[in-house]
């Protein structure tokens, strides 16, 4: 070794050292500054904290483990972030209800910061959110949640889903791209103003982007905790393929706000954007938080895509899963249609209030496909007390649902897919179907759930209204093993739809 070789390498370890000292200095002053009386949890090594508990299991596992030692309530280290688990059904209506305005934030982590700039529905906290959530309800009641103008939209989706599904000839076919197609041409026409062709360029590269950011997320999700790893060379947690997937979404959604900000009626909004594009022009006050500039529309846009597309394809991916294995289920929602709509013409929302059977076995399939089981994070943005401990300033907060849909206290023999249990002896619901908290609760439950559960409600009844559906082989039935992602989805399969004559 050179005298040369020899100095780049003192000054490399040298550069290497500093890192690290700075690191753990950073991480040690940090945990040095939560209070005494956080929630309990396991201890954890210095710099990585419990990760490895997590490794190579399944997290909902090891949450129920957690809170068996622990308590409801319980913190997990994971490198210099406190996460803090809320579980069960009295401590998840404490935090997110009574105490709503305190759990309502988001955790500001890299990504949220960096690519989102905190702007949209979804990564936003504070008074933000508040107007933006107060915007987007709104002018989604005017553009027909309430009324029939969205149920048009949906039963036009809806035509076009069984038509392809028709084209496939009772053959084996890819039930979940499908369903993504159709509930993203649903958004399409709400955010957009109308549907596109299923083989239409655009719109396939839009779906695909989408499907393909989500999945790439949960391992590039790693960054938040951990953001100097988008440092390293080569591009390991495809950091560098989400900035770029999210550049291409973003400039498909500015092309949409151009044409519409040309062809648009001011007085009346068709859908979304104009919707935001009237109130941007309206809007004077600086001192507001929420601008309505440009870049709020188009993370919001954003939003209702990631947030609205692979969410309702899951269920129903999962809700044909379970009619897939439960022949005497499927006839009898089948029957319930028949009776109810008869099968001369679409199912309509107006149907839905005489159809309890299907009722419950949504509900049932919310609860056992339980397709996001902890939520969104939430975030502390301050130090917030709660049942004596407090929850440290920067804390991430996740709910977890699986506490209490899987709780046989509240569902007898959990695991069973039994719609039954949500009826009562007069055959209505009866009322169990509270605690099935699929679109979570408190200030930043789902805002989509009215659209979603129409959506559910016309796609299903339509499909079982016209269709049989069958494993690919009678020797051949799916499996119920799931993977946890942004969402918990069952594993791909195909299916067979025979016509009912
Ligand atoms: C079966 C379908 C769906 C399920 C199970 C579902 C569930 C959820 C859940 C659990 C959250 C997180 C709430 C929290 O942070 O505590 C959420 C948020 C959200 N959902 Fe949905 N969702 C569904 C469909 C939709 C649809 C169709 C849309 C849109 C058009 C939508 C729009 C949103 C938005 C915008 C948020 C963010 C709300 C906020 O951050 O304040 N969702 N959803």
């Amino acid at each position: 070794m050179n005298i040369f070789e020899f100095t780049s390498l003192v000054n490399f370890n040298t550069v290497t050292v500093t890192i690290v000292v700075v690191l753990l200095i950073l991480l040690v002053s940090r945990s040095l500054q939560w209070p005494a009386n956080i929630p309990p949890g396991p201890t954890g090594y210095p710099i990585i904290g419990c990760i490895t508990l997590l490794r190579n299991r399944n997290i909902l596992e090891v949450f129920r483990e957690l809170r068996g030692q622990y308590g409801d309530v319980f913190s997990l280290k994971i490198g210099p972030n406190l996460n803090v688990i809320i579980n069960g059904r009295e401590a998840l209506r404490e935090a997110f209800i009574k105490q709503g305005d305190e759990f309502a934030d988001r955790p500001g982590g890299f990504l949220e910061e960096k690519m989102f700039q905190e702007k949209g529905i979804v990564f936003s906290s504070g008074n933000y959110v508040k107007q933006i959530r107060t915007f987007t309800s709104a002018t989604f009641r005017n553009l027909g949640f309430e009324k029939r103008s969205l149920e048009l939209r949906i039963q036009e989706e809806v035509t076009a889903y069984l038509e392809i599904i028709e084209k496939q000839n009772g053959e084996p076919y890819d039930m979940k791209g499908v369903a993504v197609l159709a509930v993203s041409n649903v958004i399409c026409s709400m955010t957009f103003g109308n549907r596109f062709d299923y083989n239409d360029t655009k719109f396939k590269r839009l779906t695909t982007l989408i499907s393909e950011t989500l999945r790439l997320l949960v391992v590039g999700g790693v960054i938040n905790t951990f953001p100097w790893l988008r440092f390293l060379p080569g591009d390991r947690f495809s950091i560098k393929k989400i900035v770029d997937n999210i550049k291409e979404i973003k400039d498909f959604i500015g092309e949409q706000i151009q044409e519409h900000r040309h062809k648009m009626d001011r007085d009346n909004p068709r859908d979304f954007i104009e919707a935001f594009l009237i109130q941007q022009q309206k809007k004077n006050s600086s001192d507001e938080d929420l601008k309505f500039d440009d870049m709020d529309l188009m993370i919001s846009v954003m939003n209702l895509f990631f947030a609205g597309t692979d969410t309702t394809a899951t269920i129903i991916h999962w809700a044909m899963l379970f009619l897939i294995h439960n022949k005497p289920i499927q006839d009898k929602l089948r029957q319930e249609i028949m009776t109810v709509v008869g099968s001369s013409r679409l199912p309509s929302l107006a149907d839905k209030t005489d159809m309890p059977y299907y009722e419950a076995f949504m509900t049932e399939v919310f609860r056992k496909g339980n397709i996001v089981p902890l939520s969104l994070p939430h975030g502390a943005k301050k130090d917030i007390s709660f049942r004596g401990m407090v929850i440290p300033k920067g804390s991430t907060i996740m709910p977890n649902f699986d506490s209490v849909m899987s709780n046989p206290d509240l569902f007898e023999d959990p695991d069973e897919f039994r719609p039954e249990r949500f009826l009562g002896q007069d055959g209505k619901m009866n009322g169990k179907e509270r605690d099935v908290m699929a679109f979570s609760l408190g200030r930043r439950v789902c805002l989509g759930e009215s659209l979603a559960r129409m959506e559910l409600f016309l796609f299903m009844t339509s499909l079982l209204q016209r269709f049989e559906f069958l494993p690919e082989s009678p020797d051949k039935l799916p499996t119920f093993d799931a993977t946890l992602g942004i969402t918990r989805a069952a594993k791909d399969y195909s299916c067979r739809a025979i016509k009912i004559q």
